[in-house]
């Protein structure tokens, strides 16, 4: 287990940031002493309240370059908090939530109800250098009032939906005003904010559409590369804070298309066709994605969060062949389970981030940042849905892609809070 996962958490300090500073962990009394001392220096350095205290654990007045290098590489000291290094730390004050109180749960990620031991509900992400307090449903919602935040990608991005409705209707319950069929385009309204919340399906980030063969829909798409997914493209008008993912749905064969013209594709068996890697793919789609953001006179965007590739934990085969994901407990940082394919996803999504940002830099709007959650999730193996039988979801199979409600992906909501909240006067002006 990771060092200090038996450490009892901290108590909660009064005050409504998400992010606090913290000495480095010390054993015993000098622990109390520490925690002493931070509460002066929370006094001290958060009497001003936003957005500095952001600037402390970034490390830097502005979100420029140093700052991501900051908090991605973790540069530095204790003075430099990076949020996305860390540990997963014994919290037994349990989850904000929970499927009593959470009526927007969907039953596919309701693993209480189905049986699997809630263990994996009683951890805390404990960052580098600092701590994360608790999610405040109440400070989100103030910030959000009158925006809408939509979450742009595949089923893993609607997974957060799910983790950031059930935590936000702790104070007011969100309205259902739009969905499909199979819940790819759903949108929930939470009147007494005025707070929009939205999933909009665009698995690819780019263009695209599914390979019918014989009539009959394949696993294959003809995937634009050089056009914004359409539908994301057409919503742009309405956004404001915009949470973009993509990671899965490149593994496939996949056919592709610049400038109308057949390119080359992933995963394809034609040898007259340019065979292109997967990683490669997936940079073109988030750099058009990024870059076709914010060419739109009609765009109200003024943030993009782009998260990162978020690991499967399948053991003992794959998901069609019996894999399992059958943990009870968060794997140490020297276990850490992510198949390299996922870190260098992770770092290719940093990298375009990173890209996107230096060149929007100065243009009115367009703040780009990361959720870096890579390394936090591979440590979970033990936070997903797994095996239910009566589960209609994966028909019989393991389902250690999604996570589970409550869980550790609830803390990708900490981040976007602290995210947001360092954005927080921007988004108020307008
Ligand atoms: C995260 O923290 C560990 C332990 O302090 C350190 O060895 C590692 O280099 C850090 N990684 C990153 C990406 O900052
Ligand atoms: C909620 O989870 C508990 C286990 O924690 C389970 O016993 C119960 O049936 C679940 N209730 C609902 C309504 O899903
Ligand atoms: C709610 O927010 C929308 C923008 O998202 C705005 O157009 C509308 O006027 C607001 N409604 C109220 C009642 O404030
Ligand atoms: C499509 O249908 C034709 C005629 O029925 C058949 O010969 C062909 O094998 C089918 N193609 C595929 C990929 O199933
Ligand atoms: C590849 O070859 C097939 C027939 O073998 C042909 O139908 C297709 O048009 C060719 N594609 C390209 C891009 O040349
Ligand atoms: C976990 O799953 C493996 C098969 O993948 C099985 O051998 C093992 O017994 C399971 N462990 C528990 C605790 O259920």
């Amino acid at each position: 287990m990771a060092n200090g996962s038996e450490s009892i958490p901290p108590p909660d300090l009064n005050g409504t940031n998400p992010i606090r500073k913290l000495g480095p962990i010390l054993p015993g009394g000098r622990r109390a002493l520490a925690l002493m001392l931070s509460t002066v220096v929370f006094v001290l350095v958060f009497s001003n309240y936003y957005p500095e205290q952001i600037q402390i654990f970034y490390g830097s007045p502005e979100p420029t370059d140093t700052y991501h290098q900051t908090a991605i590489t973790g540069q530095g000291n204790n003075e430099n908090c990076n949020l996305f290094n860390g540990t997963w730390v014994r919290d037994l004050r349990g989850p904000i939530y929970t499927n009593m109180t959470c009526p927007t749960m969907p039953n596919s990620k309701n693993c209480g109800k189905y049986g699997k031991p809630m263990d994996y509900a009683n951890w805390r992400w404990m960052p580098q250098g600092c701590d994360m307090a608790r999610f405040e449903p109440q400070l989100f919602l103030h910030i959000v009032q009158g925006k809408t935040l939509a979450f742009a990608g595949d089923s893993m991005g609607r997974n957060q939906m799910e983790s950031l409705l059930c935590l936000l209707s702790q104070v007011e319950s969100p309205t259902k005003v739009h969905s499909d069929t199979e819940d790819k385009f759903t949108t929930w309204h939470f009147r007494s904010h005025n707070f929009t919340l939205m999933a909009l399906w665009t698995k690819f980030l780019v263009e695209e559409s599914q390979r019918e063969i014989n009539g009959t829909l394949s696993q294959s798409h003809d995937m634009h590369l050089d056009k914004l997914d359409a539908r994301l493209a057409a919503s742009l008008h309405e956004i404001n804070i915009l949470v973009l993912s993509s990671s899965r749905w490149f593994f496939r064969t996949n056919y592709l298309y610049e400038k109308g013209k057949l390119i080359g594709c992933i995963y394809c068996s034609e040898d007259n066709i340019t065979s292109f890697s997967v990683n490669s793919v997936i940079q073109r789609a988030f750099r058009t994605a990024l870059s076709n953001l914010n060419s739109r006179p009609e765009s109200r965007l003024q943030l993009t969060v782009v998260r990162t590739a978020t690991p499967a934990h399948f053991e003992n085969g794959v998901w069609d062949t019996g894999g399992t994901c059958n943990r009870t407990e968060p794997v140490g940082e020297g276990t850490t389970m992510t198949s390299a394919g996922e870190l260098e996803i992770r770092n290719i999504q940093v990298e375009e981030a990173n890209r996107a940002q230096k060149e929007n830099n100065h243009k009115e709007g367009m703040n780009i940042e990361i959720l870096d959650i890579t390394k936090a999730m591979s440590m979970r193996p033990d936070g997903h849905p797994g095996l239910h039988w009566d589960n209609q979801w994966m028909r019989g199979y393991s389902d250690c892609s999604h996570w589970c409600l409550p869980g550790p992906i609830d803390m990708w909501n900490d981040l976007l809070l602290a995210v947001i909240t360092k954005y927080r006067k921007n988004l108020e002006v307008q």
